[in-house]
């Protein structure tokens, strides 16, 4: 008789563990390991005209806040990124440029572990002048 119940009981526990794998698995799917910005945050106009007034407050901010841990050419290469869990990435690539004003701000605002949110840091205006600021990297990855 207990060799019959066995290989119920073997039965039950694989079953257990495959129903925990299969419950797991399609939620860990769609977390790839992109950063998408929502469809409506990057569908947002940027309303500063990227004027010289505009770049230069941009950067001010940029070597403040930016700088130690993407590098003063955005090319996550700051003195702090080194310490960081993750790489801050590389702000002058075609493929990060594929994305919206409106996404970039809403990434600055937002923040994703290690990188802090600036929403309570920065006013809008000045999260606005950094994203002008940041497509002067865009330019010379182009050249
Ligand atoms: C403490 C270090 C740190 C600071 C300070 C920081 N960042 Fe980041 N940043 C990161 C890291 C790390 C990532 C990657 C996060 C991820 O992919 O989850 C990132 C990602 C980004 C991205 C998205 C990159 C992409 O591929 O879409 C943008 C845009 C960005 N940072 C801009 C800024 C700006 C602008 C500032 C200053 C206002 C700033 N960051 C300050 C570490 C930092």
């Amino acid at each position: 008789m207990l060799n019959c119940r066995w290989p119920f009981a073997l039965g039950f526990v694989a079953a257990v563990a495959i129903g925990s794998v299969c419950a797991v698995l399609p939620a860990a799917e769609p977390a790839s390991d992109d950063w998408q910005a929502p469809a409506r945050a990057a569908r947002k106009k940027n309303p500063i005209a990227a004027d010289e007034n505009s770049i230069t407050a941009g950067k001010a901010t940029f070597v403040k806040e930016c700088l130690s841990c993407h590098g003063a050419a955005g090319k996550g290469d700051g003195p702090a990124a080194k310490d960081l869990t993750k790489s801050p990435g590389d702000l002058t690539t075609a493929k990060f440029w594929q994305q919206s004003d409106g996404a970039i701000f809403w990434k600055i605002t937002e923040g994703r572990k290690p990188m802090p949110g600036f929403d309570q840091l920065l006013s809008e205006d000045q999260r606005w002048h950094v994203v002008n600021y940041l497509h002067s990297f865009e330019a010379k990855d182009k050249k």
